[in-house]
């Protein structure tokens, strides 16, 4: 079942985004609106980077102020027309695919991801996506030593499936929860 969206439109660092109907909302509770000013402070610049999950694409056009290659991936067909359309002047490489399937063999000097947080199960996966933070966990070394993940600062522990070294970088106040900005520097 997904979440029934009207199509509106989101601002974020002075650019419009059209919000399909069914693609994860950036407005809402803890996420791309919010996340995305803080990636200036994190993108290195001149850097090579992947957006893992990029819904409408709103943290990877935050990411091309930095960076100078930018690939973004969404699981869902309808968030990858989306983050097309949204980022069709920043020639953002939008690809389709589960985790890390679209970037086989690739390395990149930072992973964003503002993953899925609805830990019951859900078959919604913008919002729920049970396994993703472990299979993260067990992935993201072979793709990246620099990891950027925004996640409810309260829920800081759920992160501890990942078995990564995340630690809070920055907390962010959202309505309601805070934002929890954590970074991972993986040996
Ligand atoms: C919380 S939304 C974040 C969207 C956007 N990055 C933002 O900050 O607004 C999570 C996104 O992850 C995608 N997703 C869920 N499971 C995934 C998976 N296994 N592989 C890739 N993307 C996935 C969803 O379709 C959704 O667009």
């Amino acid at each position: 079942m997904r979440v029934p969206f009207r199509r509106r439109r989101v601002i974020s660092l002075g650019r419009r985004f059209t919000i399909d109907h069914g693609v994860f909302d950036p407005e809402r509770h803890l996420s791309g609106v919010a996340f995305a000013p803080h990636l200036v402070d994190l993108v290195p610049i001149g850097s090579r980077v992947l957006d893992l999950g990029t819904g409408c694409g709103i943290l990877a056009a935050a990411a091309c102020t930095r960076a100078v290659e930018v690939v973004a991936t969404d699981i869902d067909e309808a968030a990858v027309a989306c983050a097309r359309r949204n980022l069709a002047d920043l020639e953002v490489d939008v690809r389709r695919g589960d985790l890390f399937e679209p970037v086989v063999g690739e390395r990149f000097d930072l992973v964003i991801c503002n993953p899925p947080y609805v830990i019951a199960p859900s078959d919604d996966l913008a919002y729920g996506s049970p396994d993703l933070l472990e299979r993260l966990g067990r992935e993201v070394r072979q793709h990246t030593s620099y990891l950027v993940l925004g996640y409810p600062a309260d829920e800081a522990s759920t992160l501890a499936v990942t078995g990564l070294p995340l630690e809070l970088w920055r907390e962010v106040p959202t309505r309601g929860r805070s934002l929890g900005i954590f970074v991972g520097r993986l040996r």
